[in-house]
């Protein structure tokens, strides 16, 4: 089958993690019999230094006609002044905000030979698999107002966790169809006991959760959650939260893995069906880590895991996500790790020879 597909290596290592990425990609179409047509464009800093903007109409154009959209990371210090008209991010969140991509898949999974890779015991995180379902398109993310102001006792600046009765149900429903297919264990992460949104929330979880029977809703406040992700991760499954909350756990839940760099995610339009295609966005966790760009330093593992996402649900290619999967884990189980996971007596590899390792396991 022939795939349009539209690639953001963005900034920092983004470009080197999207390089590797691709390079299992057109691994997996030369097995399988796949043409990736693969178009390239700007994001981030890279757009705002090049284009003046950090994303162009003209590539949002172009990422809604694709079959699905690939990004590495964006931002950086050069970006970074707290007064810019226009930031890296920006780029990122127009996208989200303008594909619809309301929905964000987050799965933590801790490989069996990795438990050592981290700071927590391994009787903790051993056998850890959960999946984080974050909302991605509301919240103080987006929420009016947002502004910054003078008054006569100084400056004041507001951010409005704004959400409403649909933009709820629809990111409640995709959290138990997640659930339902797993554990059937749904976890909703609010702070109902001090926020009206959060009230709101749960009320529309409530009423949504009518519709699922067979999946159990638990809620859960999210200071309670934080400390759960490191107390007893293996009582987690399923979760859902709103926009803010999801990007902290998510990186707390990170170091479960062992590293940033072990977590990709899908950020989609729709429900997940098995066998449909969905329309999404596919990127690592980690964001563009200046320091080591260029250094070839950087765990392509991420976003190559990103990229099985999207083969899973926007191209509903099962067969080819699994062969990424198992070629990751077959690599990791070898020994072969990148610095960010290393541990005493494995093989430390650089970017692209982790990248060229997956690929060639991919190749078959
Ligand atoms: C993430 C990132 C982004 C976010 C940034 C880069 C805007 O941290 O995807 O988690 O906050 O959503
Ligand atoms: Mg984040």
């Amino acid at each position: 089958m022939r795939f349009n597909l539209i690639v953001l290596p963005g900034d920092g290592v983004g470009p080197e993690v999207i390089a590797e990425t691709v390079k299992v990609l057109q691994a997996i179409g030369k097995r399988y019999g796949h043409i990736f047509n693969i178009s390239e464009r700007l994001v981030g800093g890279a757009a705002i230094d090049a284009e003046g903007v950090a994303v162009s109409a003209e590539t949002v154009r172009l990422c809604k006609k694709a079959d699905a959209v690939l990004l590495g990371a964006v931002g950086g210090p050069k970006w970074d002044d707290p007064l810019a008209k226009v930031r890296p991010e920006d780029g990122l969140l127009e996208l989200r905000k303008s594909l619809g991509l309301f929905a964000n898949l987050r799965p933590v999974h801790v490989y069996p030979v990795l438990v050592d890779s981290t700071n927590l015991k391994p009787e903790v995180i051993r056998g850890v698999d959960f999946v984080f379902v974050r909302e991605l398109t509301g919240g103080l993310y987006f929420g009016r107002p947002k502004k910054r102001w003078q008054t006569e006792k100084g400056r004041q600046a507001v951010d409005s966790m704004l959400y409403s009765e649909h933009e709820i149900e629809r990111i409640v429903r995709v959290g138990f169809e997640m659930a339902k297919r797993r554990q059937k264990k749904l976890i909703s992460v609010d702070k109902a006991n001090v926020l009206e949104s959060s009230r709101l929330w749960r009320q529309v979880a409530v009423e949504v959760s009518e519709d699922y029977p067979d999946v159990e809703l638990e809620h859960m406040l999210v200071d309670a959650c934080s400390m759960r992700i490191i107390q007893n991760p293996k009582y987690l499954d399923t979760l859902v939260t709103e926009n803010t909350f999801g990007d902290i756990l998510t990186d707390e839940a990170s170091m479960l893995a062992g590293s940033m760099g072990m977590l990709p995610s899908a950020s989609i339009a729709g429900v997940p069906q098995s066998g449909a295609k969905i329309f999404g966005l596919y990127e690592p966790i980690h964001g563009s880590a200046p320091r080591r760009a260029g250094l070839d330093m950087a765990n392509p593992i991420a976003t190559i895991l990103s990229a099985a996402m999207m083969l899973r649900y926007s191209l509903a290619l099962e067969k080819e996500a699994s062969a990424i999967e198992k070629a990751v884990e077959d690599a990791l189980n070898e020994g072969y790790r990148t610095y960010d996971i290393m541990s005493v007596g494995k093989r430390k590899l650089g970017t692209g020879e982790m990248g060229d390792i997956i690929a060639g396991k991919v190749g078959g």
